[in-house]
């Protein structure tokens, strides 16, 4: 059954999209490129369309819906704390966001931790957490922030700051100033931008949008490294690939070299909005009460979801699942490289997976669509996958045998 009590006098069926598409073009800010189509459901790792049409999902909310739709669990925690308590202030303790935070702490590096409402918002925090501890341990002169090239970091004023890409920058300068930029994965280049002024170097350890290039670890350790050497915190953006996204709970642990702070958001409260920025204690040290906040940060209906959805990909079987999916998914992806010269590479760990092409990869992305797969890109020439964590060997067999029916059409 449709339920319409939303959609005014139309019914479901032939024209609900086309109607909905034009209301939304008419009345939304059009600040998306959004495909033709409306999203009424989601089950499983499918989402259902208004026309009653399935697509498999491999787009996940862009790194959102980890656990897919519909999940048992998080629909219970839902329920149950709705009842209980959606919000109450940060003037007083919740249970769920003491239990969140001290899960958080036992399954990683970090000691405290602070929640928001989204990535580009925990980064922030994080800006603000290193300026902080900087000026306090160091004086007025260590601000300076290092990020790089390709980056992504949200679409705030400080997190288009620390975005090293030129599109998302030019039309709202002046940025925050004082932020170097450094090549990815240049040792030598990034080791140059760090000095004694430096209050933080941010890197994503997988760059997600800039087109799914992993760092190396010796890039990394350099960095680290670097850092150590001045005094200077590392932050790890793991908003898109932290949380099993990679195949183990944060991103970092492939590479066994830890940050100061990390940024978490989407997957965590299972497509409700959340932020955190997890850090060790000498910098947590550094923030007073009143330094910073969120009204809605932290809020018990949030976190007692997230509590759940957290609890469920920190499973060791969860993440191996998520691993030997991977192994299969990739292994199917370098097959199809080595078959259609049109893939220049192929890059990806767990269930993030970029191929690079020499041409645009959105006219790949609408042939999948209509095929009822959904996919996106990351960057012009790169096609993206990022399914539900849950999804299984047969539907991404599926989309590779689609995939290469789509390249065997060309
Ligand atoms: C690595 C990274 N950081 C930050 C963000 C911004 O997150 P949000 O859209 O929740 O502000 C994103 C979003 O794609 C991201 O991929």
């Amino acid at each position: 059954m449709h339920d319409n009590s939303q959609s005014g006098s139309f019914q479901a069926g032939e024209g609900v999209s086309r109607e909905v598409i034009q209301r939304s073009k008419e009345f939304l800010l059009q600040n998306y490129a959004r495909a033709d189509v409306v999203f009424e459901r989601g089950e499983g790792v499918y989402l259902v369309d208004a026309e009653g049409e399935r697509y498999l999902d491999c787009v996940s909310g862009l790194a959102v819906n980890a656990l897919g739709y519909g999940d048992a669990d998080v629909l219970e925690a839902l329920r149950e704390q709705s009842r209980k308590l959606i919000h109450v202030s940060n003037l007083y303790y919740t249970i769920p966001a003491a239990s969140l935070a001290e899960e958080l702490v036992r399954h990683s590096f970090a000691d405290r931790v602070f929640f928001c409402n989204s990535g580009t918002e925990a980064n922030e925090a994080c800006i603000k957490f290193a300026r902080r501890w900087a000026r306090t341990h160091f004086g007025e002169n260590k601000t300076g922030l290092v990020a790089a090239f390709s980056s992504f970091h949200g679409r705030t004023m400080g997190s288009i700051s620390l975005t090293g890409q030129e599109k998302y920058q030019a039309p709202f300068e002046p940025l925050v100033p004082g932020i170097r930029f450094a090549r990815f994965n240049d040792i030598d280049h990034t080791v140059e931008q760090i000095n004694d002024n430096t209050a933080a170097v941010f890197l994503e350890p997988v760059q997600a949008e800039g087109g799914v290039h992993p760092a190396t670890q010796e890039y990394l350790k350099a960095v680290r490294s670097a850092c150590d050497t001045h005094n200077a915190l590392l932050v790890f953006d793991e908003v898109q690939v932290g949380l099993g996204r990679t195949g183990r709970l944060f991103c970092h642990e492939h590479y066994g070299v830890e940050p100061d702070m990390l940024t978490l958001a989407k997957p965590l409260a299972g497509g409700l909005p959340i932020g955190a920025a997890l850090l060790k204690q000498h910098v947590a040290d550094a923030i007073q009460p009143g330094d910073h906040a969120a009204t809605f940060g932290g809020g018990p209906l949030i976190c007692a979801v997230a509590l759940v959805v957290f609890r469920k990909i920190a499973d060791p079987q969860f993440l191996e699942k998520v691993r030997n999916n991977s192994a299969l998914f990739g292994g199917r992806l370098r097959a199809l490289k080595e078959q259609y010269s049109a893939i220049r590479q192929v890059r990806g760990m767990g269930m993030i997976w970029g191929v690079q092409f020499d041409e645009p990869a959105a006219p790949i992305v609408a042939e999948f669509r209509k095929r009822h797969i959904l996919a996106c890109v990351a960057g012009p020439n790169v096609l993206r996958f990022l399914p539900p964590l849950v999804i299984g060997e047969e539907e991404l067999n599926h989309v590779a045998d689609v995939f290469a029916d789509i390249l065997e059409a060309r």
